[in-house]
């Protein structure tokens, strides 16, 4: 199947479709639960799709967090959750979504990008293990699984603590 894909923003009437992909690719709903519930107090911040065509085949969504350090709150945006139709997987259409993801956080002034997920997967679009800059999720995990990158040099300068998601998150951990 050729797929000749776009970007696009999640409007009202996508919503079933992004659950299908999403429950499509993990297998499982608590994914779309958690995208409801982010939706639903704002928090999704972008949430985009690649269509191919007029079909939604990829889904991927950004939620604002923060960083708890030792002299105030630093602002952050996690990549929370991404998922690709599994007949559409390993062509691309997740790089996709990942460089134009964190190209409209960048352009929307996001400074810090955080992400809890394969840790042979998002080095590649310049993801570090957080634990290097002393950076840490609040609940346990497998160290590398959990990744940051700044989106404005310097932006980790200094910047060392404990990372918070958006409160939607709280029922699910
Ligand atoms: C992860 C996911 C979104 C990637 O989408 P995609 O369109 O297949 O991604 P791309 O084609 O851009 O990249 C494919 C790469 O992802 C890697 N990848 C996919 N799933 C992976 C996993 N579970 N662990 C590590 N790497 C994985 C592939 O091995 C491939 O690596 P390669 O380029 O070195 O061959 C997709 O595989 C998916 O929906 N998986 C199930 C849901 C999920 O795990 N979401 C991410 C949660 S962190």
């Amino acid at each position: 199947m050729t797929m000749t894909i776009t970007i696009a923003s999640e409007q009202p009437d996508h919503i079933d479709a992004i659950r299908a992909v999403n429950d499509a690719a993990f297998g499982q709903s608590e994914e779309s639960r958690l995208i409801d519930a982010l939706r639903d107090d704002n928090g999704l911040t972008p949430s985009l799709l690649a269509l191919n065509d007029d079909q939604v085949v990829g889904h991927i969504a950004f939620s604002p967090g923060i960083i708890n350090t030792d002299s105030g709150d630093v602002p952050a945006i996690s990549l929370s959750c991404m998922a690709v139709l599994p007949d559409c997987q390993k062509r691309g259409v997740g790089s996709l979504m990942v460089r134009e993801g964190l190209r409209q956080v960048t352009d929307a002034g996001h400074r810090i990008v955080f992400v809890l997920g394969h840790p042979t997967y998002y080095p590649r679009f310049g993801f570090q293990r957080a634990s290097t800059f002393g950076i840490r999720w609040e609940h346990e995990c497998p160290d590398e699984a959990f990744m940051i990158m700044e989106l404005q040099p310097g932006a980790l300068t200094g910047v060392s603590g404990t990372v918070r998601y958006h409160k939607a998150f709280d029922m699910f951990v």
